[in-house]
C-alpha cells in the first residue's frame, strides 16, 4: 500500500506531502489543487511505465508544468522575484515496501540545434526501502547521468543515463534489476480514470473485439471485456450487487458475435435491453465506473479524478458504496468535490450498510494560500517525513 506521496513544483503544488490510507478522499474548493494532485499521480504511473518525459512533454512540457509563482513564500517582495536556484518538478512516492522519488529539469539544449525543447530531464532519482528517502533507505542513487548503487558498500554503475533514461527502466545493473522491475511494474499497474468520453462516438458505447481483460482502459473501450473477465472467473457478484443497488431490478448480460463484444442492460418496464450505444450518459458512465472498480482482481492503486460528473444526485450514494466496496480489496484514491459523495465516503455510518465493513475513507481538504496548495490542517511537521535530496 502506498502511504506517501510528496509532489514539488507541479503547477499550484508547491511542495505537498499527502498521506495516503486504503480510502484517501480530495476535496477542496474549486481552483485549490485537487486535479493537480491527481494529474501528478498520473504522471508517476507513466514513470512506471517509463513514460514520464513523454508524459510531461504531452502536457506541454516544464514551462507549463512548472509551479509558476515565487521562488520563496509569499510576502513583500515575492512578486517578481528573480529565480536564483534552478527550477525542478519533483515527484515521490513511499510504501511499506519500496520508495522513489524523482526530479525533472529543464532541458540542458541549444534552442538552435534541437527539435526536443519540450523534452524534461531527469536530473535526479532516488529508490528507497520503505515510506521516506532517509538517508540510510537508499539504495539507488542516481544524479544526472552517473549512477550509484548500495549493496554492502555504494559501488558506481558503468553506465551512463541519457537525460530521457530512467533507473526504473533503463538502469542496467544486475545487481538491483529484480527490485526495479517490482517497483516499476507495481507503479505502471496503477489505474487512474478521469472524466469518461460518453458522446455518440465515445469507444465505450461501440461493441469492440474482446479478449480477457484485467482492467478498463482509460476511456473505457473495452467496458464489456472486463464485465465478461469477471462473469468467466465467477467474480461478477459484487458488480451485479452495485448494478442493482444504482438501477434496482436491472441487470447487464454480455454478448459475443464473432468475437466482438457488447454491452446489454436489461431494464425493469423495457421489452428488450439497451446496448451501450442507447444508454443514458449517467447510466454508461457509472456501468463504466462499475468495472473500473470491480474488475476480477483489482490493481494495486485505483485513482478516480471527480468521478461524480455528469451522474445524477440519486446515483452519489450508490457510488459511495461502490468506492467503498472497492477499498476493501485495494487501495483507492477519490477526488471530489461533490459533499455528497465526500460524506458517503468518510461518514462512518453513510454506506456501512450497504459497503460491508469498509473503513471510512481519510480525508484530506486542499486549500490555497499565496504560495500554492497546502493540506488544510497539517503544520509544517505534521505531514508524512520526507526530504528531497539535493540536487
Ligand atoms: N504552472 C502553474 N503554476 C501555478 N499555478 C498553476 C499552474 N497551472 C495551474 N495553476 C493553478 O493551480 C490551481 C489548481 O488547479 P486545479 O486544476 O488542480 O484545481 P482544482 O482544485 O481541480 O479545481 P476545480 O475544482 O475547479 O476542478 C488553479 O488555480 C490553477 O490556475
Ligand atoms: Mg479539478
Amino acid at each position: 500500500m502506498i502511504t506517501t506521496f510528496a509532489v514539488a513544483g507541479y503547477r499550484s503544488l508547491v511542495d505537498l506531502v499527502v498521506p495516503l490510507a486504503p480510502l484517501t478522499v480530495v476535496s477542496g474548493a474549486n481552483g485549490t489543487g485537487k486535479t493537480s494532485l491527481y494529474r501528478a499521480l498520473r504522471l508517476l504511473a507513466a514513470a512506471g511505465a517509463g513514460e514520464l518525459v513523454g508524459a510531461v512533454a504531452r502536457e506541454g512540457g516544464l514551462a507549463s508544468a512548472l509551479w509558476a509563482g515565487p521562488e520563496r513564500t509569499a510576502g513583500p517582495g515575492a512578486q517578481g522575484t528573480v529565480r536564483s536556484r534552478p527550477v525542478s518538478l519533483r515527484l515521490g512516492v513511499g510504501s511499506a515496501e519500496y520508495g522513489y522519488l524523482v526530479e525533472l529539469g529543464q532541458p540542458q539544449v541549444d534552442p538552435a540545434r534541437s527539435f526536443f525543447l519540450h523534452d524534461p530531464e531527469i536530473k535526479r532519482e532516488q529508490v528507497f526501502m520503505g515510506a521516506a528517502p532517509r538517508p540510510s533507505a537508499v539504495f539507488i542513487d542516481r544524479t544526472r547521468g552517473a549512477a550509484r548503487v548500495r549493496d554492502a558498500g555504494w559501488r558506481a554503475v558503468p553506465q551512463a543515463l541519457g537525460p530521457g533514461q530512467s533507473v526504473l527502466r533503463d538502469l542496467d545493473d544486475a545487481g538491483t534489476l529484480a527490485d526495479t522491475l517490482r517497483l516499476r511494474t507495481r507503479m505502471a499497474e496503477w489505474r487512474c480514470y478521469d472524466h469518461f468520453r460518453t458522446d455518440r462516438a465515445a469507444p465505450a458505447r461501440q461493441a469492440q473485439v474482446g479478449t480477457r481483460t484485467r482492467w478498463l482502459s482509460d476511456d473505457g473501450a473495452d467496458l464489456a471485456a472486463v464485465w465478461a473477465t469477471a462473469i468467466e472467473r465467477g467474480q461478477d457478484g459484487p458488480l451485479a450487487g452495485a448494478v442493482a443497488e444504482a438501477f434496482p431490478g436491472s441487470r447487464v448480460e454480455i454478448t459475443v458475435t464473432h468475437g466482438v463484444f457488447e454491452l446489454l442492460l436489461h431494464q425493469p418496464g423495457l421489452l428488450r435491453p439497451f446496448s451501450a450505444a442507447e444508454l443514458s450518459d449517467g447510466t454508461l458512465r457509472y456501468l463504466l465506473l462499475c468495472a473500473a472498480l470491480l474488475p476480477a482482481e483489482p490493481p494495486p492503486l485505483i485513482v478516480l479524478n471527480e468521478p461524480e460528473g455528469s451522474l445524477h444526485a440519486e446515483l452519489l450514494a450508490p457510488l459511495g458504496a461502490l468506492i467503498r466496496r472497492a477499498a476493501e480489496r485495494t487501495q483507492v484514491l477519490v477526488v471530489t468535490h461533490a459533499p455528497t459523495l465526500r460524506a458517503a465516503l468518510t461518514g462512518a455510518a453513510a454506506g456501512a450498510g450497504a459497503a460491508g465493513s469498509a473503513a471510512p475513507g481519510a480525508e484530506i481538504e486542499l486549500e490555497s494560500t499565496g504560495w500554492g496548495t497546502r493540506v488544510r490542517g497539517q503544520g509544517p511537521l505534521d505531514g508524512p517525513p520526507w526530504n528531497w535530496p539535493a540536487r
